[in-house]
């Protein structure tokens, strides 16, 4: 019996180490193909435009990653021949393994690149068009949203997406997706009309609520498991003047319980109002050992000084303070889009919550405070603790979350720092930061067990989080429209659907 374990462990082991010299030999003859057939599609580590897409990842966990070659496509038709490409058996070769990128926002290593495959870089395919009567814009999936809404600021319109510099359509559109109209209209997500998305066979669909309908709602949640988005259609919303920035804060005593007590009650259904998206941060920073309290505030009227926010605008300790009238264009190109300077490595982890008393907000913040004080020494640290609002969702989603909740808050956990090896010991603190979050909420009957996906660590269950039957769903959706599995296996990177 132990012999034949030992022996079928032997040749688990060759073959493993089989795959990967066959894969890494392969990737080099399909990325060969793949430029023959669509030339200067295609480039390599000694490639100024290989290097430019690695170095525009927003984490060094994922720009340090070395795909055997970059292929950048222009439009679904090249996206199509690509996934028939790789997918084909080749002289017996094994297809190689690849990545889908837009904006490469996601933090945790191989979400969205590959060490070794294929990495499909989509920021060609940024195209914005707009319908005749400018209610639909249909937006190539590679595009940039901060770089889209300048686009749009002249005919007084936006589209939802994200809201810091640099962050890209077909991630967010595909995870969820948290806007400052996301209070009045939902998750990005719900409002997408249209995925044209190129399946494993490289067939090019149209999924809406009127064909492919199940693909429709699995894309809504359902990220990089289906296939390649290359478009999404969405509304238009019509967008002047917003207000809103940012005020900080010392940190005291006085300025936490005026927070706490602010926040809670700015959850309050009584107190909705769905022109108003904000966040609350908390902020340790070990270079100079300095804390900080901060608030942005968004307002998508052209409102100044609105009741909603008062209650954080009249708390004394300020420090500073940049609340504006700016275009919709503005305020994602303020918020900055880039890791703290010598910093290259970044972890975030997520848990949401029903909105409590202050009291739950004092003992969430004292608990994170301890937590920096064991991460006090990790050079370069940034340990930041930012509660949000959900989007008031109308459920037209995969998210499993029920419609119309305004009381639903999101808190995520953000370290920056400067190295690798340090990796292990931020993880480590942070997950007890957050464990303790988690027993807090649960004994008060507050936690509610969603991870959203396009804020989640890799050591976290965004997909298991929409619980069992959307789960199943999507499953089934992946069996119909990816009967081989290419996006579970070719495709290892991001959040799977079997695990
Ligand atoms: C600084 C910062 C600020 C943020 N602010 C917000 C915010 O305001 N609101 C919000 O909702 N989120 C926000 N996020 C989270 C953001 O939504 C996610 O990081 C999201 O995944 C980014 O999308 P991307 O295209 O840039 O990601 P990528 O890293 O390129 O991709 C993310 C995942 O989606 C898959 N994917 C990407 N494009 C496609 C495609 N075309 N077809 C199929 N699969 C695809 C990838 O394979 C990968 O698994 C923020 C993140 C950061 C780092
Ligand atoms: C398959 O073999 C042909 C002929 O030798 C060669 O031209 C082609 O590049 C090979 N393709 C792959 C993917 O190895
Ligand atoms: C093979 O792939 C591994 C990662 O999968 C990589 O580290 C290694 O450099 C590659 N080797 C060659 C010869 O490409
Ligand atoms: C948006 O506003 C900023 C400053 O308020 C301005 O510089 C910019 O030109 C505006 N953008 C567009 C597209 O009009
Ligand atoms: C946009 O709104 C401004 C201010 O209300 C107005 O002056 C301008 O004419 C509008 N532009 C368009 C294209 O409607
Ligand atoms: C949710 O919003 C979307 C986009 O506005 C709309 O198409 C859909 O019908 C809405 N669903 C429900 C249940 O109201
Ligand atoms: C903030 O703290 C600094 C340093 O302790 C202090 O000098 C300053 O007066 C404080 N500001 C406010 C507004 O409380
Ligand atoms: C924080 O640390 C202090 C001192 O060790 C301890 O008394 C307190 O219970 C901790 N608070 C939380 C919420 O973990």
């Amino acid at each position: 019996m132990a012999a034949i374990v030992l022996m079928l462990l032997r040749v688990i082991l060759v073959l493993v180490g089989y795959t990967f010299a066959a894969e890494n030999g392969s990737t080099t003859r399909y990325c060969e193909l793949v430029d023959s057939l669509i030339p200067g599609s295609v480039s390599y580590a000694d490639n100024p435009v290989y290097r430019e897409s690695l170095s525009s990842y927003y984490s060094g966990q994922e720009s340090d990653l070395r795909p055997g070659c970059i292929f950048s496509p222009k439009s679904a038709s090249e996206v199509s021949l690509f996934v028939k490409i790789v997918t084909s058996k080749q002289n017996c070769s094994i297809s190689p393994q690849f990545a889908v990128r837009s904006g490469g926002h996601t933090i945790w290593s191989g979400a969205a690149n590959i060490d070794g495959g294929i990495t499909v870089d989509l920021r060609a395919m940024n195209t914005l068009e707009l319908s005749e009567d400018k209610t639909v814009a249909y937006v190539g999936a590679g595009g940039i949203w901060s770089e889209i809404y300048a686009q749009l600021v002249p005919y007084n319109l936006t589209i939802m997406g994200g809201r810091v510099a640099g962050i890209g359509v077909g991630g967010l559109a595909t995870g969820g997706g948290i806007h400052y109209l996301s209070r009045r209209n939902g998750w990005v997500c719900d409002n997408v009309y249209n995925y044209e998305v190129v399946l494993a066979s490289g067939e090019i669909v149209q999924a809406s609520a009127g064909s492919y309908s199940d693909l429709w709602l699995a894309l809504k949640g359902g990220s990089n498991n289906f296939g390649i988005i290359t478009r999404i259609d969405v509304p238009t919303w019509p967008q002047g003047l917003m207000w809103g920035g940012s005020i900080a804060f010392n940190y005291t005593h006085q300025v936490l319980d005026g927070q706490a007590e602010a926040f809670s009650d700015f959850m309050k259904p009584e107190n909705f109002d769905d022109a108003a998206d904000m966040g609350m941060a908390l902020i340790f920073q070990n270079p100079g050992n300095v804390y900080a309290i901060g608030n942005s505030l968004y307002y998508v009227e052209a409102v100044e000084n609105p009741a909603v926010y008062q209650p954080f605008i009249s708390i004394p300790g300020q420090v500073g303070r940049q609340l504006v009238f700016a275009n919709a264009s503005t305020f994602p190109i303020q918020a900055g889009g880039t890791l703290p300077p010598d910093t290259r490595r970044a972890i975030d982890i997520v848990y949401s919550f029903k909105n409590g008393g202050p009291d739950i907000y004092s003992s969430i913040f004292e608990s994170w405070e301890n937590g920096t004080k064991v991460l006090a020494a990790i050079e370069g640290l940034q340990l930041v603790l930012l509660i949000q609002p959900h989007p008031v969702t109308n459920g037209t989603n995969s998210l499993g979350l029920p419609p119309s909740e305004k009381d639903i808050v999101l808190t995520v956990i953000t370290a920056a720092y400067a190295h690798r090896e340090d990796d292990e010991m931020v993880q480590n603190e942070m997950q007890s930061i957050i464990d303790s979050h988690v027993s807090l909420l649960k004994r008060h009957g507050l936690y509610i067990p969603f991870e959203y996906l396009n804020y989640a660590d890799k050591s976290q269950d965004p997909i298991g989080s929409y619980g069992e039957e959307v789960k199943c769903r999507l499953q089934d959706a992946s069996r119909k429209y990816d009967p081989d599995g290419v996006f579970q296996t070719q495709v290892p990177g991001g959040f799977k659907l079997f695990n």
